[in-house]
């Protein structure tokens, strides 16, 4: 199957102010060469500590801030190249829905403004009835009562102005939705409403969801394949089974042994604190905290291996363990 979306060395760097002391302007680099494929109707998850570039990537990928270097190809078409008109008809196919329905949403405007901006922008109806209908279907598609469309958003409750959110996402069927946090400001009650509205829409619209949360448990509840980043990289990528029952990198069993009720990491422990993103660590990034860590880690990047298929890691002790599994075999 073809990739819906490529992203090949993606970077994304905030440049810092010129110091006095130093002859170098440095930058935070947010997100640093990261590259990534997703399908059609498949979800995503991405995961890693507050601050390793989740919203960064994903940004920078829709173009809400633009890249300072790599490649995002949307349907077989270099999206980074596109100007005026032409990104203006792409953006039709991948939308962004943010985890603060309060502040993602105009307070001035009407439900019904709000999701039928997309519309108008692209001129998506033959007439006003058809605009009428499309509206009233989408807001059925998401459980809004269309008798609703005059409110303003404060008029509704978080779960319900999520939905806003996602009705405005979908109106123009796009193949991939990018969902920032989409729950992690709602009830748990609600939580769970929001993410079965979004696993129906996957069914009947077919569309691919990468979905960024701090919360392991939704990820693994939503997530076919799941990307872990640390400090602007990807440090562990895999099917959703493989990864939480056989966490191969020792951030990502970190992160998961910090979560009751998930078990495949055993008991490891991280040492320090997040190092700086404009100053990171040299080698491995995570080799200042890796309980594992040996020489060679502090000198050489590791490199993303496939060591299992469908699985990658960025770990040279991984890649050595499986070298040497794979020895054994082959005697
Ligand atoms: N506009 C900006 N200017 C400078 N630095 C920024 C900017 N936005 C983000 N950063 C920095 O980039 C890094 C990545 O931030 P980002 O918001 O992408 O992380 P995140 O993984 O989404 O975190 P969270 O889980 O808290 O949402 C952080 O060090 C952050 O401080
Ligand atoms: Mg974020």
């Amino acid at each position: 199957m073809q990739p819906i979306l490529e992203v090949e060395h993606l970077k994304k760097y905030y440049p810092l102010r010129h110091s006095f002391l130093s002859s170098q302007c440095d930058a935070v680099r947010a997100c640093d060469d990261v590259s990534f494929k997703l399908y059609p109707g498949e979800t995503l998850g991405v995961v890693g500590e507050s601050g390793c570039g989740k919203s960064t990537t994903m940004k920078a990928v829709i173009r809400l801030i633009e890249p300072t270097a790599g490649s995002v190809i949307l349907q077989g078409t270099d999206f980074l190249s596109l100007r005026g008109n032409e990104l203006k008809q792409a953006r039709r196919h991948i939308k962004m829905i943010f985890q603060d329905p309060y502040s993602s949403l105009n307070p001035r405007m009407t439900v019904k403004e709000i999701i039928s901006e997309p519309l108008d922008i692209t001129k998506g109806y033959a007439d006003r009835e058809e605009r009428e209908e499309i509206i009233v279907h989408t807001m059925q598609q998401v459980g809004l009562d269309p008798e609703f469309t005059n409110r303003y958003p404060h008029e509704f409750s978080g779960g319900q102005r999520q939905r806003i959110g996602i009705a405005r996402a979908i109106i123009l069927h796009p193949e991939v939705i990018i969902c920032d946090e989409p729950v992690s400001a709602l009830d748990v009650s609600i939580q769970a409403k929001i993410l079965n509205l979004l696993k129906k829409l996957q069914r009947e619209l077919g569309i691919a969801y990468i979905f960024i949360s701090h919360n392991l448990g939704v990820v693994r509840n939503i997530a076919d394949r799941v990307i872990v980043m640390y400090l602007g990289q990807i440090v562990e990528e895999g099917n959703n089974t493989e990864l939480f029952q056989d966490p191969q990198h020792p951030y990502t069993q970190v992160l998961l042994s910090s979560v009751p009720g998930l078990s495949g990491g055993g008991p490891v422990i991280m040492q320090g604190d997040v190092p700086d993103p404009a100053d990171p660590p040299s080698g491995c990034r995570f080799h200042t905290r890796c309980p594992y860590a040996a020489p060679i880690c502090r000198l050489q990047k590791p490199e993303l291996l496939e060591n299992v298929p469908g699985h990658r890691c960025a770990c040279h002790r991984t890649a050595e363990i499986s070298l040497s599994g794979k020895a054994e075999t082959e005697e």
